[in-house]
Order: structure tokens, then C-alpha cells, then sequence
């Protein structure tokens, strides 16, 4: 179990079926969901890969050691059992220092995923993979809390145009910058009609226990302290994840004593990725009867972190924008979600 800069990862000697095949035990994970094989030197992929591409050595180039894996062809020493049966093979070199170090003092690529139990939010410190892998796992390497959060972007360089399977720590914006266009997988906007490229994207993750709903839009911020208020009223032990701004009108409007588990990530999006997956564990440990959360634009950071607060909240989302709130998906809302009061 190692820290790296964006979670912490469950690993394993990935050129070895058996230790790989211990990951999938403990993680309960689909055997069909591929592993990222981590390494600590650019030239270590070369073993594992029948070629790369001109895409690929430039992202390498640009933003390793860092938070991107990329799939690309992969070779025969790379067992079955690492990509599921796939033809390709993601690898990532994270710059975590501890990381990097575990890797070069394993002499080997590790096969490693995020070190949570499926289904469950990935662990971004110590505490939370010991409290779903203690009595699982050999041991953790404690390298403190993970700085970026999110998991890391995945780029298919296989497919013509760039594709970003699972976005993450690098933004859109840069690769772009750096590629010229790249495609984004659109079964990443939860249509289930669409079969992620991205094996893992297609489980119900990061998912709390308790229902949560999530208000999109401008008035995203408005429209969650309304509810908020109104559910207050109504009695019920609401969780709310929210920014620092809206935490504070909050806690000025509702009265003393009030029941809302009012979790904030602080300022901005890098807060938000940091802080999101240690938040949706908090309120398994508060057990609220419902979560109401907002969202932000998906610009830089953004994409990813939506991606994740959509899955969080299953798709249960409202949009709040000028002149009322609309279903943006899902259904079944509690009714005191909807009602836009001037
Ligand atoms: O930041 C991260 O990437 C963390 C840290 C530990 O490095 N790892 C991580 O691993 O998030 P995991 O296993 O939780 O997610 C890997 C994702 C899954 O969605 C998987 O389906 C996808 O990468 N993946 C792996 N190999 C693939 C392949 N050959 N083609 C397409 N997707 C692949
Ligand atoms: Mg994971």
C-alpha cells in the first residue's frame, strides 16, 4: 500500500500473476477492470509496450513523472490478469518521493489501484485505506495526506484522436495545449446506454451510503442553502457539501443547536479534489439521511471532480439556473428539493 500524489494505491508485483491476482481479492474487484502498472523511470515502460506513438512519447515527455497514466500497446511480459485480457496496457510513473522510491526499491513495475474497497471512495491518507484493508493487507507506507485528491487522467494514445478515459489530475486544457485536439470517452456523462472505454468507469463508485443529491448551474449555491433551510424545518439530518462561502451563510442562518452535517471543502477546485473523498467518507461516519452537495464548472480541475460528485450522487441532479430548478437527471427527488423560492 503506497501514497502517491493523487490516491493511494494497493500494490502489487505487476509482472507476477499470482501477487496480482491477491489485489483483485482484496479489492472485491470485477476481474474485467484492468490494473495501472505504476514505474519510477521513463524508460521502464519500454519492456511493456510493442511501440509508442508520437502522442504517446509526448505526453510522457510533458507530464511525467505526474498524475496521468496512458494505455498503450502492450507486450507479452505483461500478464493477462494485469489488463483483463485487453491488447493494451496503462502505465503511469507517479512523482510521488515515496512512491518512486518503493518502485525502484521493488526493482519491478507495481500493479496498483486505488487501496479502497470497491465501490467505496479511494483513500487519500493512511486512515482511510487502514479502514477498509487492516487485517487484508501486509502493511501501509504512511506518506501522509495525497496532495492532487483525484485519481489520475487516463489517455487512451491508441485511438486516432487522443481519448480521455477517466479525467483527472491533468486537465483537459492541458493536454490540449500540448496534443492539439483530444476526444473525451462520452460514456463519461453517465449515459448508461454507453460502455466506458474505461473499464472501471462503468461501477457505481464513490458512492456514500446515504442518498445524495446534487444542484448544478449559477444559482447551485442559492438553491442548496434554500433546501438546506427547508429540510432544517422539516426535522430531517441532512448532510451538505459545500464551499467554505456557503458553509458560513448557513451556519448564520440556521438556528443554534441545528442538526445539518455541514461539510466544506474550503476555496476552489484544487480543495474540492483534495478534500472530496475524504468528505464522502465523513458522512458515512455521521449518517445523515440524506447529502445535498453543489457543484462547479467543468473547466480545468473541474471535469474531474464532477465526474466524481455525479457518480457520488448517482446521477440524481437538479440544475439551477436564473428563473428556477430543473431535473437535469435522475428522478424520484425528495419534493423539498425542487421548490425555487424567490
Ligand atoms: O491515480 C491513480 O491512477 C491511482 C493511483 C493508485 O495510481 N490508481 C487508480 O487505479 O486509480 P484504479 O485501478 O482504481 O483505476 C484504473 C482505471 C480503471 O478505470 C481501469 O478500468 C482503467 O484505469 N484502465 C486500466 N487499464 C486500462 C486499459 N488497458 N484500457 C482502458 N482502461 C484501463
Ligand atoms: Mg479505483
Amino acid at each position: 500500500m503506497e501514497p502517491t500524489e493523487t490516491v493511494y494505491g494497493l500494490g502489487a508485483n505487476g509482472l507476477n500473476a499470482e501477487a496480482v491476482a491477491k489485489i483483485f481479492a482484496v479489492k472485491g474487484r470485477p476481474a474485467d477492470n484492468p490494473l495501472i502498472l505504476h514505474i519510477a523511470d521513463q524508460e521502464q515502460i519500454l519492456p511493456l509496450t510493442t511501440g509508442l506513438n508520437e502522442n504517446a512519447r509526448a505526453l510522457m515527455e510533458t507530464f511525467w513523472p505526474g498524475p496521468l497514466t496512458i494505455v498503450v500497446p502492450r507486450s507479452a511480459i505483461v500478464p493477462d490478469i494485469v489488463t483483463a485480457g485487453l491488447d493494451t496496457v496503462a502505465v503511469r510513473m507517479p512523482s510521488h518521493p515515496v512512491a518512486a522510491a518503493l518502485i525502484r526499491a521493488a526493482g519491478c513495475p507495481i500493479a496498483a489501484p486505488s487501496a479502497n474497497v470497491s465501490g467505496k471512495p479511494s483513500a487519500t491518507n493512511a486512515r482511510d485505506v487502514a479502514e477498509d484493508m487492516t487485517g487484508k493487507i501486509a502493511g501501509i507506507l504512511d506518506g501522509g495526506s495525497c496532495g492532487i485528491g483525484v485519481e489520475s487522467t487516463v489517455v487512451d494514445t491508441t485511438s486516432p484522436v487522443p481519448t480521455i478515459l477517466r479525467p483527472g489530475g491533468i486537465t483537459r486544457e492541458m493536454l490540449e495545449e500540448r496534443l492539439g485536439a483530444v476526444e473525451i470517452d462520452p460514456a463519461l456523462n453517465g449515459d448508461p446506454a454507453l460502455r466506458p472505454k474505461a473499464p472501471g468507469m462503468k461501477y457505481r463508485h464513490y458512492a456514500p451510503q446515504a442518498p445524495m443529491y446534487l444542484y448544478e448551474g449559477k444559482e447551485a449555491d442559492l438553491r442548496l442553502t434554500q433546501a438546506v433551510l427547508r429540510a432544517q424545518k422539516q426535522g430531517l439530518h441532512v448532510g451538505v457539501l459545500c464551499d467554505d462561502t456557503v458553509k458560513e451563510r448557513l451556519e448564520e442562518s440556521l438556528r443554534r443547536g441545528h442538526t445539518a452535517e455541514i461539510l466544506s471543502w474550503g476555496q476552489g477546485k484544487p480543495d474540492l479534489a483534495e478534500h472530496l473523498y475524504e468528505l464522502l467518507r465523513d458522512f458515512d461516519r455521521v449518517s445523515p439521511e440524506l447529502i445535498i452537495g453543489m457543484g462547479v464548472d467543468e473547466k480545468g480541475l473541474g471535469l474531474a471532480v464532477m465526474n466524481r460528485l455525479r457518480k457520488a450522487a448517482g446521477y440524481q441532479i437538479l440544475l439551477a439556473e436564473e428563473g428556477g430548478i430543473t431535473v437535469k437527471s435522475g428522478s424520484g427527488f425528495p419534493e423539498f428539493l425542487l421548490v425555487a423560492e424567490e
